[in-house]
């Protein structure tokens, strides 16, 4: 099966063997019951599996060419679950530039739990090996990262990965695997925001992991089982419905993500835009390699370079709604430095380019024109 055709059958056997409906229904339902103790069909309680979530679950490995989907309650819950398989004294390399939930889990939870992070500037893949050592257990990948649309090489950190017997997972939110498959670049493990694209509309906050991996799966499915960060059925059967359009929504998002970013580029009251289309972005050549589209993501800078100037231009938005998150069919602008990225100490964030006149846009499928006119005139 090709990618689009997945979107929509991928991993949806047999849904509703009761009466053949196209959608599988929404099981709300805590518990079922059982002939005689452990005599069931396949589900005892809705922590350890729901037949909604089990859908929704086949679907995503489906799309990610894995063979192990698990949904959570969150993005966050989802990289939670991952950190778990590790113990203290374990350490973990990670990319500098990355959203600032994740860094704040890695820094202020699990830090505390003893677990050691490196974060490296992974756009020379080669830097992380001068990080690892014999506790290291996994190197931790965003690309394009949040919000600097910084590209690390999938394939030369899995070559590092493979070598230093380690796993390698990457946060698959921004691409989507639309755009990007890491399982198939080397990546053991795969994670979403499931709450962007994913689910697609700003409806419903989710995680996702895929593998493929039948040991890791099981550690991964005792976890989610054990710790109970699951989504409910309802949310299940929002994503899974958001995914059977997530191709053509991400077409859409690639061909006004590039209006925007070549409109921006153009304009005299900005300063710098980050986006992995352009050709003289640094790993312009990577991004091409291993994505198929640049995606709707975009940063940058006003010429000003204040705080105050970027403040007043999102203020003046008006199709742009100024809010957290991404990836739903509206586009949102937001304020890394006060937003999403506040948790980051301003010189860390600093150090990647997190400056406070940076604005990140999440642009989505509206006609590209009245998109462009919104940011003429909040651009004044
Ligand atoms: C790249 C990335 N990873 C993880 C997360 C966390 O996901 P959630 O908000 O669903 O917990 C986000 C949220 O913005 C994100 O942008």
């Amino acid at each position: 099966m090709k990618f689009n055709t997945k979107t929509i059958h991928g991993g949806q056997h047999n849904v509703d063997p009761a009466y053949g409906s196209v959608m599988p229904p929404i099981y709300q339902t805590t518990t079922y019951s059982q002939t005689t103790p452990g005599g069931h069909k396949g589900y005892e309680y809705s922590r350890s599996g729901n037949p909604t979530r089990t859908a929704l679950e086949n679907a995503m490995a489906s799309i990610e060419n894995g063979e192990y989907g698990l949904a959570f309650g969150s993005g966050l819950a989802a990289i939670d679950a991952v950190l778990k398989l590790f113990k203290p004294g374990d350490e973990i390399i990670s990319t500098n530039d990355l959203y600032g939930g994740s860094y704040r889990l890695f820094t202020k939870i699990f830090e505390g739990l003893g677990i050691k992070f490196h974060f490296v500037g992974m756009q020379d893949a080669s830097k992380i090996e001068e990080h690892i050592n014999d506790n290291t257990k996994l190197i931790w990948v965003e690309t394009p990262t949040n919000p600097m649309m910084s590209i690390i090489d999938i394939v030369a950190c899995s070559k590092i990965a493979k070598k230093h017997n380690v796993l390698l997972a990457v946060d698959n939110t921004f691409a989507t695997p639309y755009l990007q498959q890491p399982l198939d670049l080397g990546a053991d493990i795969v994670m979403h925001s499931a709450t962007k694209y994913l689910g697609g509309h700003s409806d419903v906050v989710m995680g996702a992991l895929v593998v493929k991996n039948k040991e890791l799966a099981d550690r991964l499915h005792f976890i989610q089982k054990a710790s109970g960060a699951i989504c409910g059925p309802q949310d299940s059967f929002l994503v899974l419905r958001g995914i059977k359009t997530l191709h053509i929504r991400m077409q859409r998002h690639c061909e006004n993500g590039e209006k925007i970013a070549e409109f921006l580029r153009s304009h005299p009251k900005v300063g710098n835009v980050y986006w992995p289309g352009f050709e003289d972005h640094p790993n312009h050549d990577i991004a091409k390699a291993q994505m198929k589209g640049f995606g709707g993501m975009i940063s940058f800078t006003t010429a000003e370079n204040t705080l105050e100037s970027a403040v007043k231009l999102v203020e003046k938005l008006k199709v742009f709604t100024l809010a957290e998150s991404l990836g739903g069919v509206e586009s949102l602008a937001g304020h890394p430095a006060t937003m999403t990225h506040a948790s980051i100490p301003k010189e860390e964030r600093e150090k990647t380019g997190v400056v406070d006149s940076l604005i990140r846009l999440s642009v989505g499928i509206e006609d590209d024109e009245d998109l462009i006119d919104d940011l003429k005139q909040a651009l004044g």
